[in-house]
Order: structure tokens, then sequence, then C-alpha cells
């Protein structure tokens, strides 16, 4: 038996403890914005957060989450208003979109614990969250435009 909380809500599971987040995410709680890329901690398309901290769902079994709080894109705001989303929609950071909820997760991820980062952070916190399509530029155009915003609603200089 495994019991986490997915998105605020909690969720018991009675299945093999091993199985991979990712795969309970997906098949069992109907979460499929959360994606399959590489199975193997190689391409982050998979980023969820447990606890705040961005996780590859893909190597993460049950078992590591038990009593955790996960969140996947379909929970990171009620309408899709999360600054790092905003700034996704204003710079159409997206191709084929594939990478993208592990991308704005990770992004997420880095701007609850590093509102201002430099370039050199943007770069170390994205650099396990691949994609194919080369959305780099406007990824971390779109990272630098979320902690803008960030600041103007904390009253700070833009
Ligand atoms: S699917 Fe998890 S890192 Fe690629
Ligand atoms: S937008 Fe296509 S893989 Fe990233």
């Amino acid at each position: 038996m495994a019991t986490l909380i997915v998105n605020g809500q909690e969720r018991r599971y009675d299945g093999d403890p091993d199985m991979p987040l990712l795969w309970y995410l997906r098949d069992e709680a109907g979460l499929t914005g959360t994606k399959f890329g590489c199975g193997q901690a190689l391409c982050g398309a998979c980023t969820v957060h447990v606890d705040g901290v961005a996780t590859f769902a893909c190597v993460t079994p049950l078992s590591a989450v038990e009593g955790a709080k996960v969140t996947t894109i379909e929970g990171l705001s009620p309408d899709g208003g999360h600054p790092v989303q905003a700034a996704w929609r204003n710079l159409n950071v997206s191709q084929c979109g594939y990478c993208q909820a592990g991308q704005i997760m990770q992004a997420a991820a880095l701007l609850a614990g590093t509102p201002d980062p430099t370039d050199e952070q943007i770069d170390s916190a994205m650099t396990g969250n691949l994609c194919r399509c080369g959305t780099y530029p406007r990824i971390r155009a779109a990272i630098k435009q979320a902690a803008r915003g960030g600041r103007r609603a904390e009253g700070g200089q833009p």
C-alpha cells in the first residue's frame, strides 16, 4: 500500500510499490500531462515536484514517495496562471510541446528556491531537461521573464 498526496488529493495504491511514479501518474491517476521520454533519467520529460523538489518520475518508485506531496503539471496552478506558465505563453516557448511540461516543472522548482537566477543557475538547473526542438533560448528568456514577474508581484523592481 502506498499513500501519497497528488495535486493536493490523498491517494492510495495497493499495487507494486516498485512501480515508477510516472506509470502511476499516467496510468492509474490519469494525469497524462507528465510525459515518458527515456525512462532512464536522461531527458527530464517526466519531471514532477516531490515535496517541492524537481524529480524524474520515471526512476522514482512509488515506495520512495510514501506520504509525499507530488505535484504534476496539472496541479502547478488551478488555472494555468503560474508565472512560469504565463511567461511560457507570452514567449511562445513550446514547439512540438513534448518536453514542455517537464521544462515548466523544472523551471518552477528553480524559481521557488532561487527567485532571481543567473544564467549559470538557469543552465545548471535545466541541464537535465532536453528539448529535441531546441527551444532552449526561449526557455531561458521565459524563466527570466517569470522571475521578473515574481519580483513585480512582491513589489520589487522589475
Ligand atoms: S522519461 Fe524520465 S528522465 Fe526521461
Ligand atoms: S518542444 Fe519539442 S521536444 Fe521540446
